[in-house]
């Protein structure tokens, strides 16, 4: 949930990323249109570095990858709720026509926030792009048009819970069994204003994890998470920092999975480079929670901008979803466990990733007054800066050039993410590496050429060091 916008505090996050060609709104050239935004080469080079970082994390739970179709026919949706719930609450403004999404701001009651008009309810409005799959034809009925209709997936949770059966074999039937999921989701937004923040076209990176519900309190591996402290904001209670142990034992936190992937959500957002003090874990009320879920913490970041912001949801959905397709298609989903028949229970850690983004640009971002300067910087860490290491020749002069070149193709053959840069004074090579997060410059000159060194200079002391280009693989960590 995004909260308290700074009124009138511009966007200085999203304009960076424009201007620095990480993202930019789509179809600029035809005006835009709100809630979509392109991800240029540095963004698309972070996102995809924060991704594969995310797929390697969740591979090491034992979990499985999958990948299923964005857009599904109306049944699927009908059995999972979406068509009947996954609405938001639209107001109309008297005056000048325009419809909002009910929040804390806009409401019936207050002002419309284009033109000061008063507010009137305008029902509740479905979140889900619609779609036709195959040809209709001129004067179809109302059943050949049912049938054709589809939708884009709000979530790509249900296409791991309609493929269970034949996940849960290729698990040779065991559970626990994680199921993993990168890919684009799609929610047709009332009045996505918020930049990057609310968008209609955006990446989710999922996990479903299908338990026994009688082992939801015995996570095998606890003990790994259990004295690690995370700020709590519960729905009843006061907000506490304290031990994801402390927490489920105290019942903070409902079972052992649940806390278990708070625990493993906080450590991913660490190693990111999110810092730890901008994000808590905050329980959803019980009337905010989706309608599949029976409890649900957010861990929100703490932007400048928009005050806490979800960027990852962690639901437990019960049996919901599964019971829900069973029931719809007169299947039996239970599972046979060393307790019984049951239907799994699912623990549902949800990652909102160009939110992600969106935090990590602007926590890196900082500003420093030089002498004669602002220093404009992005703190990204190596493992996810979209450039890990410049390479520049000191002059613009062949023999340093083709040296440079050298040094660039070896980096580049070590798998480094590498740029070369030879335009410009040196000066301003660096600001311009500062600005789009690279950690290292590595600046060849004329005694490079004598001793086979080169200079390296780290982006946040910008202290230089001499080293040896046979080192350099390693001094660049
Ligand atoms: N699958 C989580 C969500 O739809 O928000």
């Amino acid at each position: 949930m995004v909260s308290a916008e700074k009124e009138g505090k511009k966007d200085e996050t999203a304009e960076l990323a424009r201007r620095r060609g990480f993202i930019w709104q789509a179809f600029e050239i035809y005006g835009g249109v709100a809630g979509f935004y392109d991800y240029g080469p540095l963004g698309a080079a972070l996102k995809r570095r924060v991704e594969a970082k995310w797929r390697e994390f969740y591979r090491r739970e034992g979990f499985y990858e999958i990948e299923t179709t964005t857009i599904a026919p109306r049944p699927v949706f009908e059995s999972s709720g979406h068509l009947e719930c996954f609405t938001d609450p639209a107001v109309v403004c008297k005056r000048c026509k325009s419809v909002f999404r009910v929040d804390e701001h806009v409401y019936v009651g207050a002002m419309c926030p284009e033109c000061g008009g008063a507010l009137e309810p305008s029902g509740e409005f479905q979140l889900m792009f619609q779609t036709r799959i195959g040809v209709t034809r001129e004067g179809a009925d109302a059943q050949a048009l049912r049938k054709s209709e589809g939708y884009l997936r709000p979530e790509t949770a249900q296409g791991m819970f309609i493929n269970f059966q034949r996940l849960l074999k290729f698990n040779r039937d065991k559970l626990p069994l994680g199921i993993l999921q990168i890919g684009k989701a799609y929610r047709n937004e009332i009045s996505p204003r918020q930049s990057l923040i609310r968008l209609r076209e955006f990446t989710m990176a999922e996990v479903e994890l299908f338990v026994d519900p009688s082992e939801k309190n015995r996570h095998p591996r606890f003990a790994e998470v259990k004295d690690r402290i995370v700020p709590f904001v519960p729905n009843e209670g006061e907000p506490v920092e304290t031990s994801i142990g402390n927490a489920v034992s105290t019942g903070i936190i409902a079972n052992e999975y649940l806390g278990y992937h708070i625990g493993r959500v906080d450590e991913f957002l660490g190693s990111i480079g999110l810092p730890h003090d901008r994000v808590h874990f905050r329980q959803h009320e019980k009337d905010e929670m989706a309608h599949y879920a029976m409890d649900c913490w957010d861990a929100e970041f703490l932007s400048e901008k928009y005050g806490w912001m979800e960027i990852v949801g962690i639901a437990d959905r019960g049996d919901y979803d599964l019971s829900a397709h069973a029931a719809s298609l007169n299947i039996d989903l239970h599972v046979r466990t060393e307790t019984g028949k049951v239907v799994p229970h699912v623990i549902e850690p949800s990652f909102g990733l160009d939110r992600i983004i969106y935090a990590l640009l602007e926590s890196a971002f900082y500003e420093e007054q030089l002498e004669k300067e602002t220093r404009r910087v992005l703190r990204f860490k190596s493992d996810v800066a979209p450039i890990q290491v410049a390479v520049f020749p000191l002059l613009n002069r062949d023999e340093l050039k083709s040296k440079a070149q050298e040094v660039f193709e070896l980096l580049r053959n070590a798998s480094f993410f590498v740029e070369y840069d030879s335009a410009g004074s040196i000066g301003k090579r660096y600001r311009r590496q500062d600005e789009i997060g690279t950690p290292y410059c590595v600046t060849i000159d004329y005694d490079t050429l004598e001793d086979a060194t080169v200079t390296v200079r780290q982006r946040d002391s910008m202290q230089q060091v001499r080293v040896p280009i046979q080192d350099l693989k390693t001094a660049l960590v």
